[in-house]
């Protein structure tokens, strides 16, 4: 079959099998957790007690964290972070180019200015050696995105952020129970945010419609975002902080408060989600272990010492078309997709490239006037080399949503073996 001739050429297609995605979360189970809710009459929490403060808890302790805090989505709970770590108006924060556009956009309301950095070309992940030059003394912190679950060079980032006294936000929400040398992502900056956005299938590792959450070891970081984020709420003792204390019960007046339904939804998927990520891992494995003799087809990489994981967004692979004839990613694209394979480019934008980021945007100036008198940031480094990386993006979306014994993933990996087999012997175009 991997001879044969292409299916964009008129050949037989590679992939007849219809890939099949498997819930991890079981309706009736759901079904009698909500029902206990409205049974119990527990449609709103301000207390943070019943379901939202028992997932916050026990996602905090999963991820080795002291505290946890559920927003309504992770784009509330970012911007509670960012907040509480201190970004304020005319501050830079540097961010990863690639990243959805929820990981930077609450800088925007809060009158700080993202500093776009570049990403490693062969994890499309922050590049902690472009950190440096852009640090000025308006940054105020780092943010860093594992994406699609592959986990960025903490160990790297953490020194630089140390160095400068910068705290450090980490975005998890692709990549919940993913860990660097042993140890959560979400622990190992200063807050840990995630989208639980979606459902079983498709959505966040942990979904539960709409929903986040911020994990920290701080009391003070946990305070501050609770002040601000959940009116009517005090955390657990009151607070220690005597000036936040001063403000409640109403606190800032901000209400990004959880659904108790859905943090119900997401307690049940947060217990299965060792089991899920094992098998995603496999299937990974597995993508992996064919794909690397193709040489012109890698896989995006994650940090040494690190386990990937939640994998949300498929997996992105890298095209290299310097080792192929200079044949270019996107007629790879249409070799797949002719032969069945579900895939398509990059799934986000690059940051820096969209208009909500460019000073000169009308539509951004007129939502965000006070940002015309924010300076633009002082530095910025060539993000050239991640742009040529982001055009080369094989983004591959079913495998992680199929137990491994689908028949679509050999099928898919013989469609890889085909195109590229094809593409060796200069038998492509
Ligand atoms: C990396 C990342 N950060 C933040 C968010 C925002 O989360 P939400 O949609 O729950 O507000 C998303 C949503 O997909 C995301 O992918």
């Amino acid at each position: 079959m991997t001879s044969s001739k292409l299916a964009i050429h008129g050949g037989p297609k590679a992939v007849s099998a219809k890939p099949v995605p498997v819930s991890p979360l079981d309706p009736s189970e759901l079904k009698a957790a909500l029902g206990e809710l409205i049974d119990a009459g527990e449609f709103s929490d301000a207390s943070g007690a019943g379901a939202i403060g028992r997932f916050e808890r026990s996602f905090a302790e999963y991820i080795g964290c002291d505290h946890g805090l559920g927003f309504c989505n992770g784009t509330s709970a970012l911007l509670a972070a960012y907040l509480a770590c201190g970004v304020g108006p005319g501050d830079e924060v540097i961010h990863p180019c690639y990243s959805w556009v929820a990981s930077v956009a609450p800088l925007l309301l809060l009158g700080a200015r993202p500093v776009f950095c570049g990403v490693s070309p062969l994890s499309l992940l922050i590049d902690p050696a472009a950190i440096g030059p852009l640090i000025t003394p308006r940054t105020r912190a780092i943010s860093v995105v594992h994406m699609h679950g592959a986990v960025c060079e903490m160990d790297a980032v953490l020194e630089i952020a140390r160095a400068r006294g910068l705290p450090v936000i980490e975005d998890g929400s692709h990549c919940h129970g993913a860990s660097y040398r042993g140890r959560r992502c979400g622990s190992l900056g200063d807050v840990g945010c995630f989208s639980m956005q979606g459902g079983p299938v498709g959505g966040k590792p942990v979904a539960c419609g709409e929903g986040g959450i911020a994990v920290c070891r701080s009391r003070d970081l946990y305070e501050r975002m609770t002040s601000f984020a959940q009116i009517n709420r005090v955390p657990g003792g009151g607070f220690l902080d005597a000036e936040l204390a001063q403000l409640a019960p109403f606190n800032s007046g901000m209400k990004f408060r959880a659904h108790p339904w859905a943090m119900a939804c997401a307690s049940l998927m947060l217990r299965d989600l060792d089991r899920a990520n094992a098998e995603k891992r496999e299937v990974r494995a597995r993508v992996q272990e064919s794909i690397e003799p193709l040489w012109a087809l890698t896989m995006c990489e994650t940090a040494a010492d690190s386990t990937p994981g939640g994998f949300y967004g498929g997996i992105n692979l890298l095209h290299h078309p310097e080792r192929a004839g200079g044949v270019p990613a996107a007629r790879i694209l249409d070799a797949l997709k002719a032969e069945g394979v579900a895939c398509g480019p990059a799934p986000y934008p690059l940051l820096h490239r969209l208009p909500l980021f460019r000073g000169d945007a009308p539509g951004a100036r007129r939502l965000y006037p006070w940002l015309a008198e924010t300076p633009a940031p002082a530095a910025s480094t060539d993000l050239g080399p991640s742009e040529d990386a982001h055009g080369r993006v094989v983004n591959v979306l079913f495998p992680m949503q199929l137990s491994p014994g689908d028949p679509y993933v050999p099928q898919m990996l013989d469609a890889f073996r085909k195109v590229y087999g094809h593409l060796s012997r200069g038998e492509f175009i």
